[in-house]
């Protein structure tokens, strides 16, 4: 297929001031005079900002790398994950075509997008809300046949639930993503066989589909405020921004802004007596949970069962406590999170919990509430 830039072009672009704190911080990355390494996450952040990437993006990009601009657009020419033409304003649609999914029905999710979005790929909707393409496999043929939309997978579609989906994003819902049949995950559909063990305690979706829904962000432009942008080998966090963190997120990145550097790269540890760490100041820690018993640390974004388990086993079980953390504290506890390291500062826990101790409640623990997530714990 060719590649070509498309016939209008913006006249210039700007990353947002927290996208550009990430892209030079992704820089830094690399060793001095390999600077062009960073073509490809700061070519992808300016298409997440924009939905597709245009011609002043690209140069923008190339003149922050010291590259000519035929380098950069050799690159984003070269990958197909580059839009080089406008994209759907509300969502670009990718349908897998592949073996599993044209068996399973791609064609007939392809007849869907040419009846309700536009005869050709890479054509916009008249009302310029959606755009669609073929892609190949995208990795998920056990849940053929499937399409991706935004950041997300929508699974396991039929013709009738593809053209739902269309519609509810038309209006200005975000369906969960994932399998779209009841399926948990790629399971046989009559239920699980195997591994059965692994069933009780799990989420209310897999994995990805929690992660998906936690984050929320399917078929959003990134500018660069809707986490703390982090760049963990510069010990810090690379947004620099006083924005707030989003329109749906109460809120602020707080912890994550006013994190210290951490100056050595000590181990996790399992428990709270066997630190290691030496990064931070170890907060004040309870040996059991007070008498009227623990809080759901669940119902801070970025806590899940395990996470609880150990935030516990290290002497946290309220609210207050957590948010109480001063930054060398948020510092210590980052460390010595098992698997877990720099979810304090990544999910702005000390924040949250400032709130939930409060008594407010912030965007997470309404969703929570309201779906029951993590429900089975
Ligand atoms: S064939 Fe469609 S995801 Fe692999």
């Amino acid at each position: 297929m060719l590649r070509r830039l498309h016939h209008e072009q913006p006249k210039d672009f700007a990353f947002t001031a927290a996208n550009l704190a990430w892209a030079e911080a992704q820089i830094t990355k690399y060793p001095e005079g390999r600077q062009a390494s960073a073509i490809i996450p700061l070519l992808w952040r300016a298409q997440e900002q924009e939905g597709w990437l245009t011609r002043p993006a690209i140069e923008h990009v190339s003149d922050m790398l010291g590259l000519a601009y035929i380098r950069g657009l050799e690159v984003a020419s070269f990958y197909f994950m580059f839009q080089l033409q406008p994209v759907g304003k509300i969502a670009h649609i990718q349908v897998c075509g592949t073996t599993s999914c044209m068996i399973c029905g791609a064609e007939d999710l392809i007849a869907v997008c040419k009846d309700k979005i536009a005869a050709k790929p890479h054509q916009l909707s008249e009302d310029g809300n959606f755009s669609w393409e073929e892609v190949e496999c995208l990795g998920s043929c056990s849940n053929a046949p499937m399409a991706q939309i935004g950041k997300d997978y929508y699974e396991d579609l039929t013709t009738e639930r593809f053209a739902q989906i269309i519609d509810e994003l038309e209006s200005g819902k975000v369906p969960v993503p994932g399998p779209q049949n009841g399926r948990y995950a790629s399971e046989p559909l009559s239920g699980i066989t195997s591994l059965k063990e692994y069933d009780s305690g799990k989420t209310q979706y897999n994995a990805s589909v929690q992660l998906a829904t936690d984050i929320g962000d399917t078929v959003k432009r990134i500018d660069g405020t809707e986490v703390p942008l982090l760049a963990p080998w510069q010990g810090k966090a690379a947004n620099t921004s006083n924005k707030p963190a989003s329109k749906t997120t109460i809120v602020k990145p707080e912890a994550a802004s006013k994190a210290k550097p951490v100056k050595t790269a000590p181990k996790p540890v399992a428990s709270a007596e066997t630190d290691t760490s030496g990064a931070g100041n170890k907060p004040k820690t309870l040996k059991a949970a007070r008498a009227s018993g623990a809080d759901d640390l669940k119902l801070i974004k970025g806590i899940g069962p395990k996470l609880e388990a150990l935030v516990n086993r290290l002497g946290f079980y309220h609210f207050d406590q957590i948010g109480n953390w001063t930054d060398d504290e948020v510092a210590w506890v980052d460390q010595n999170l098992e698997g877990f390291k720099g979810r304090v500062t990544r999910d702005t826990w000390v924040a949250q919990a400032k709130a939930l101790a409060a008594g407010e409640e912030t965007e997470f623990s309404q969703r929570a509430k309201k779906d029951g997530i993590y429900k089975k714990d």
